[in-house]
């Protein structure tokens, strides 16, 4: 099963499904397939995460974000006052970091796959050669950002076609990307790092004035990590470790929830407590989180359940509505971005968010390679204590250094069932090791966290099916600014009592694009849920 946000990659990875390949083979073919057919966030020229489970229980976690290049300096975007230039971190060469997807999906597909690189790559050099036929939805978002592409002659003219805008249902041929792509395939991640990809880059950068070298690119490398495992009322939750803050906020609020009576979805009285859990996590993230290899983030202290039994006291102490700060844990130690989950039939799960931060990140393309880089500077904090485009307020910890990488919100996640426990707390004689049940992620920049958190609650503490889990209206609170954020779809009863308790309600559109996959605990069968707010499609065989 595949559940992506566009339908020719979820395709192309169930294609290699069928021809062999394990979760991992579909799961690169699908971030390349992406590339080629969802621009707007699909790319090899940003970065991104990709959890992997294999059916031995073994994980991993691959941190391909991208980096600060080795020229970036804290204050590279402020002016003489020491204020943010506006757009300098968001828009064009000076907002890119240096991109990881094509030596993360190499480095998984090398490590993990079984069909090799040019195998899996086929789809996507397929799609962008011969063309596929533009959507509704893609038509749409090409001329919303045609002001950001059309300040860039190769953006302008690649999605643009320079003014004569694609409608639905016309080829789009990308011939730049093709042949960038098979040279990807031909020569491995070389070709991109050190090779001829290599100097499309460098050179682009250099006539944009962006910062980005060949001793940038040479010296990138994609990094192993062991996921971040927390636990939740008979589940192993496993996510995302610094440099994203999504693992480490998920088990948060998880922990701070654990025991709580959350009663139904959609009801005043959850929804109080989950957006107060919201809310100190996300204080939390703002204080302490960056990239790990940097600064030193108190990840064992902030996932820790004593620290989350301080902030339950405070929370169920508190007024609603009281202000928050980061907390003191114990010293121990619609944008965009896409998410998809794939489940191979032996039970092999990979989660994958990936990135180019804004939508068609910098809007930038690169001359004669045919592929847009991203803004992911912006993701760092511009000016510790500013706001940056998610409105996300960010610290010290976060800051610019070079070689950096900057925090993230991402959060690919799996869940596991636990053994059940016998009477006497151990696990019953023949129960296996934890089961494979969720596999999920989301965009939507500040909001993913939130995302996840709903979703996961919605199945394992509301008992809903995936895909009803997925439907259900949203909320979000980063702390600041002091307000939820709700989806049309949460009652206005519910709303009422929200607001009478002192809360700044804010409706919003949509929130997040949730792409997922429910294992049956009884029948082993796959259930795919593709977002009804995205224009995504779930498919197995
Ligand atoms: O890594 C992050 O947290 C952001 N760059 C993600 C951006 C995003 O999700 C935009 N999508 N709506």
């Amino acid at each position: 099963m595949v559940a992506s946000s566009e339908s020719h990659a979820t395709d192309a990875g169930v294609d290699i499904l069928r021809a062999g390949g394990n979760a991992v083979d579909a799961a690169v073919a699908v971030g390349f397939a992406l590339a080629v057919t969802h621009p707007f966030a699909g790319n090899i020229g940003g970065g991104g995460f990709m959890l992997i489970r294999l059916a031995s229980g073994e994980t991993a976690f691959v941190d391909y974000r991208e980096e600060a290049p080795g020229r970036a300096s804290h204050n590279m975007y402020l002016d003489a006052q020491g204020n943010p230039i506006k757009d300098e971190s968001v828009v064009g060469a000076l907002a890119s970091g240096v991109p990881g997807t094509v030596a993360g999906l190499a480095l998984a597909e090398q490590r993990y796959g079984k069909l090799g690189l040019a195998r899996v790559m086929a789809p996507a050099i397929h799609l962008a050669a011969d063309g596929f036929a533009v959507s509704y939805a893609l038509a749409q978002d090409l001329h919303s950002e045609s002001i950001k592409l059309g300040k860039f002659d190769a953006s302008r003219h690649i999605f643009l076609r320079d003014g004569n805008y694609y409608q639905a249902g016309e080829i789009f041929k990308q011939p730049e990307l093709a042949r960038t792509l098979q040279e990807i395939a031909d020569h491995g991640p070389d070709a991109f790092y050190r090779g001829p990809i290599a100097h499309e880059i460098a050179a682009s950068m250099e006539k944009n004035h962006g910062l980005i070298d060949l001793g940038d690119l040479a010296a990138y490398q994609a990094k192993i990590r062991e996921p971040l495992v927390g636990h939740f009322r008979g589940y192993t939750i496993v996510s995302a470790p610094p440099p994203s803050s999504g693992g480490v906020g998920l088990v948060e609020m998880l922990n701070i929830l654990e025991p709580l009576d959350l009663g139904a979805p959609d009801a005043y009285a959850s929804m109080h407590l989950i957006i107060e859990a919201q809310r100190r996590a996300y204080a939390d993230r703002a204080q302490f989180l960056g990239d790990a290899d940097f600064v030193t983030v108190p990840v064992a202290s902030l996932t820790s359940k004593d620290y989350a039994v301080k902030l339950r006291e405070e929370l169920l102490a508190a007024k609603p509505d009281a202000p928050v700060r980061a907390g003191n844990p114990a010293p121990a130690e619609n944008g965009n971005t896409t998410h998809y989950s794939v489940v191979d039939a032996d039970g092999n799960a990979v989660s994958n968010t990936y990135t180019l931060n804004g939508g068609y990140g910098s809007g930038l393309t690169i001359e004669g390679a045919g592929f847009l880089m991203n803004d992911e500077m912006d993701d760092f904090a511009s000016k510790p204590g500013s706001p940056n485009m998610f409105g996300l307020i960010q610290g010290e910890a976060n800051s610019i250094a070079p070689r950096k990488r900057p925090l993230s919100s991402m959060t690919p996640t799996i869940v596991l069932e636990d053994p059940k426990a016998a009477s006497d707390g151990a696990p019953a004689a023949g129960s296996g090791g934890p089961q494979l049940r969720l596999v999920l992620g989301s965009p939507g920049g500040g909001t993913i966290i939130n995302t996840v958190l709903e979703v996961l609650l919605n199945v394992t503490a509301f008992h809903l099916k995936v895909q009803q889990a997925v439907d259900a209206p949203r909320f979000h609170d980063q702390w600041m600014p002091d307000k939820i954020f709700i989806e049309p779809g949460i009652s206005e009863d519910t709303a009422a009592r929200l607001r009478d308790a002192g809360y700044t309600l804010q409706r919003v559109g949509g929130i997040g694009d949730c792409e997922a996959i429910a294992v049956d605990s009884q029948t082993g069968w796959r259930f795919g849920a593709s977002d009804p707010r995205g224009d995504g499609k779930a498919a197995g065989y």
